[in-house]
């Protein structure tokens, strides 16, 4: 394997923590037991209801069976729209979402089902929660917001939204594809009524594994519906959850990483976890800010977990083919399937270059990132 500089955990984190991929292995090493369907009381059983156990610590989800299982944020997200009963509704999402949540939405807004108002980001891509509460109207039914950008790492008030949400009985959905993992999550506290996140971000599991909690008394249909390997001879979907929403063979080893990253997470400690990619994006961000045609995402050095950043003169995607194939440095270039926020903080059409570095990011790898940047300014510079 060629040797390379990873900052593009936002997309996939890598690398993975060794216990997780120990437990991968030795787990699919074994014959496959499915869980619930051969009869067996086998270990497969007791790693889903573990991970359900582990997640529901980790946001303080008073049931874990209330906690489904899902091939990520963007299943979750589908899940969610079209199983609420939406149709003829007024919906409120901001312009910092991803197109997991925009494109379904938007879809439902062209064929006429919903109403949809998209709300403003400031420069920095936070959305004021006070924007939200000037968009409610007396029929909205749902709030949909991102917790932390995926451009520029701010983080929402999630807390502040929820209790609007709360005071009006309007269902609150949170994308936490960029958070869980990093950031705390009280799906108490923070009155949030379905939370999606996706596994194989800062929750260390293996791409196609996510999920989603779903307050109970949330009136949702199931996204999917087949067998559950417990009761056969029922011909509709068995109404009690986590089986309601998880029709059809589980990802087990998605589920297996999933539980041993979430362990992980709780082991090392969130905090330190966070503080480390903290310490490391304001950094960088110190760094980049010393050069006259560096712009930055957010504009100011922050403590986030990623940033964004663009050189006068350069295209994004000209940085980052430069970083890749003359530093071996891997970042990501271009809009992030999040095109709505590029308007808002001065990056439309081309999009910016994204630095989202992990816990596992050495000092060393830190210090050729700066070298990295600083030959290639010195490039714009020249000419
Ligand atoms: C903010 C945000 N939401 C949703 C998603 C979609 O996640 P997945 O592709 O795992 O479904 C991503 C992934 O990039 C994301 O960054």
């Amino acid at each position: 394997m060629k040797k390379c500089v990873y900052l593009n955990s936002a997309a996939t984190s890598f690398p993975k923590p060794e216990r997780v991929l120990q437990r991968v292995i030795s787990f699919i090493q074994k014959p496959p037991f499915h869980q619930a369907r051969a009869g067996l009381e086998d270990e497969t059983v007791n790693i889903v209801s573990d991970c359900r156990k582990e997640l529901a610590v980790l946001f303080n989800v008073p049931e874990p069976d209330r906690l489904i299982f899902t091939s990520g944020a963007t299943e979750s997200l589908n899940l969610a729209f079209r199983g609420l009963p939406l149709a003829g509704k007024h919906i409120i999402t901001t312009v910092v979402e991803h197109n997991s949540v925009l494109r379904p939405l938007k879809t439902m807004e062209r064929d006429g089902l919903i109403e949809l108002d998209t709300v403003a980001c400031d420069t920095n891509g936070l959305v004021p929660p006070e924007s939200i509460e000037n968009a409610i109207k007396p029929d909205t039914f749902a709030i949909v917001v991102n917790h932390c950008s995926n451009v520029t790492g701010m983080i929402n008030d999630i807390g502040a939204i929820g209790q609007l949400t709360k005071q009006k009985n309007i269902t609150f959905i949170v994308d936490a594809s960029q958070s869980a993992g990093v950031y705390p999550i009280d799906v108490e506290q923070m009155n949030i009524d379905i939370l999606v996140f996706t596994g194989h971000k800062s929750l260390f599991g293996l791409q196609g594994i996510g999920g989603a909690y779903i307050r109970e008394g949330i009136n949702l249909k199931p996204l999917k519906i087949g067998g559950t390997g417990v009761r056969s001879d029922y011909l509709f979907q068995p109404e009690t959850v986590p089986m309601f929403f998880e029709a059809g063979t589980l990802n087990l080893p998605g589920i297996v990483s999933l539980n041993e990253g979430v362990r992980y997470i709780r082991e090392k400690g969130m905090t330190n976890i966070r503080k480390r990619k903290e310490e490391i994006v304001l950094r960088l961000m110190e760094s980049l800010s010393q050069y006259e045609e560096v712009l930055l995402y957010p504009e100011k050095s922050h403590r986030t977990s990623l940033f964004s950043f663009n050189v006068a003169g350069m295209e994004a995607a000209d940085i980052g083919y430069m970083l890749e194939n003359n530093f071996g440095i891997i970042t990501r270039s271009g809009l992030h399937c999040a095109p709505l926020i590029h308007k808002y903080i001065g990056t439309f059409t081309e999009g910016s270059l994204r630095v989202s570095p992990s816990s596992f990011t050495t000092d060393k790898e830190i210090k050729y990132f700066i070298s990295a940047i600083d030959q290639i300014v010195k490039k714009v510079e020249s000419k």
